[in-house]
């Protein structure tokens, strides 16, 4: 029997810091507020693509695993943010690393795509389509932001990490997985601004207006994590005593503790990077895996647990088995430029450039054109 074992792992982020207090020089908002409904305190703003971000973290899981690029089959880049749609960024990665024999695929279920990618990446391996792969989550959401609406932008942050999976013999890796999808709540969260909708219709790439309907994705994401977090346990004949870590997707802090509640997984168990990143979408679980492994959090054959949530509203949870090995091979020194500006400076110099009324974009929402094209009703 063939498995994917974690070997590598990386992740880059971007060093301009964005506070709390940042965000109220512009919003009706305060680090109080934030803080306490969020548990969030500073998140990350790139000044670089989200391609840079993706090519450092995984040039650093490689290293990691001791792979060479060139021996990588392929590439997942799971994620929302794309640099540009054609080509892919799968496959600016894939030239930037060198990985010349990849095949690669860019993967969005928003903020499970890292997730959905490494389920995906793992059953390739294991079915014998590939041997090496890596798998990114990465999300450039600054750059799409709307700066203007305090629902939506005090919530989310920049950051990109990455894991190498390798065809093993030892029984390690991803062993279970729940996919499942909450269509019906699909409208929660929808950013309007992207996609084909819009093209050729004088809205800037950048300009969007956010359908985010909070509480609700709440609820929703409590009981779908909770609920596959328990299935995934079952399926594999594991109880929540067996669990190590929890490695959860990253939304809101009072979401973690719920869904480690319903899980029955004490939070002295649940890696938390919130208070420092905020919600990174796709990055979330491969920076906090990251950061657990760095931290020691991860011995040596431990049973962690990796709930996640997103627009579509998809959802997941993975059940992973670590191998032996919890410190990197070899470090990379390819590393970003610096940062010229501050995190503040950047957001100003976006929100500037964004139609600040959502003008050309609200125009576009007469209610013949946003319900027969993007509002698929149920059968
Ligand atoms: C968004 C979220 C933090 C809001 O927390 P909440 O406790 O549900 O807050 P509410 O929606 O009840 O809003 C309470 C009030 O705060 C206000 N408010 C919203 N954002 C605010 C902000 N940044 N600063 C200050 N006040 C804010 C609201 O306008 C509302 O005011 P009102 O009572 O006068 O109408 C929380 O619902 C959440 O985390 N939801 C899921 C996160 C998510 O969807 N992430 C993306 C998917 S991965």
């Amino acid at each position: 029997m063939t498995y994917a074992a974690i070997t590598g792992w990386g992740a880059c982020m971007p060093p301009a810091v964005l506070s709390n207090d940042d965000l109220s020089t512009f919003l009706d908002t305060s680090d109080e507020w934030i803080a306490t409904r969020t548990g969030m305190k500073e998140r990350r703003i790139s000044h670089v693509g989200a391609i840079e971000l993706s090519t450092v973290a995984a040039a650093r899981a490689l290293a990691c695993a001791g792979l060479d690029a060139a021996d990588v089959d392929l590439i997942i880049y799971g994620g929302v943010s794309n640099d540009e749609l054609v080509p892919n960024s799968a496959s600016g990665v894939q030239i930037a690393l060198g990985a010349t024999r990849a095949a690669s695929i860019d993967l969005n279920t928003a903020c499970t795509s890292f997730c959905y990618g490494l389920t995906t990446a793992t059953a390739m391996i294991r079915t014998g389509v590939v041997r090496n792969a890596i798998v990114i989550g990465v999300e450039l959401i600054s750059r799409y932001m709307d700066w203007s609406n305090r629902n939506v932008a005090v919530l989310f942050g920049d950051g990109a990490a990455a894991v190498v999976l390798q065809a093993s013999d030892e029984e390690e890796g991803v062993l279970g997985s729940i996919l499942g999808c909450d269509a019906e709540g699909r409208q929660t969260l929808r950013v309007r601004g992207f996609g084909c909708t819009y093209a050729n219709r004088d809205v800037n790439f950048g300009d969007t207006i956010w359908d985010f309907d909070g509480q609700a994705i709440f609820k929703r994401a409590v009981h779908a994590m909770a609920d596959a977090s328990r299935r995934v346990m079952a399926e594999r004949g594991v109880g929540p005593d067996d669990i190590d870590l929890v490695v959860p997707h990253q939304a809101n802090l009072r979401i973690i503790e719920s869904v480690a509640k319903y899980a029955g997984v004490p939070m002295e168990k649940v890696m938390v990077t919130v208070q420092k990143y905020g919600n990174m979408s796709a990055a979330t679980v491969p920076v906090a895996l990251v950061e657990a492994l760095d931290e020691g959090r991860v011995r040596p054959g431990a049973t962690l647990l990796m709930p996640a949530f997103g627009g579509g509203l998809t959802y997941c949870s993975l059940l992973v088995k670590w191998g032996q090995r919890v410190t990197p091979i070899a470090t990379s020194d390819l590393t970003l430029p610096p940062a010229t500006k501050s995190a503040l400076e950047m957001v100003n110099e976006i929100r500037a450039q964004q139609d600040p009324h959502g003008r050309s974009l609200a125009g576009l929402m007469a209610p013949a054109f946003a319900e027969s094209w993007a509002h698929p009703q149920p059968a």
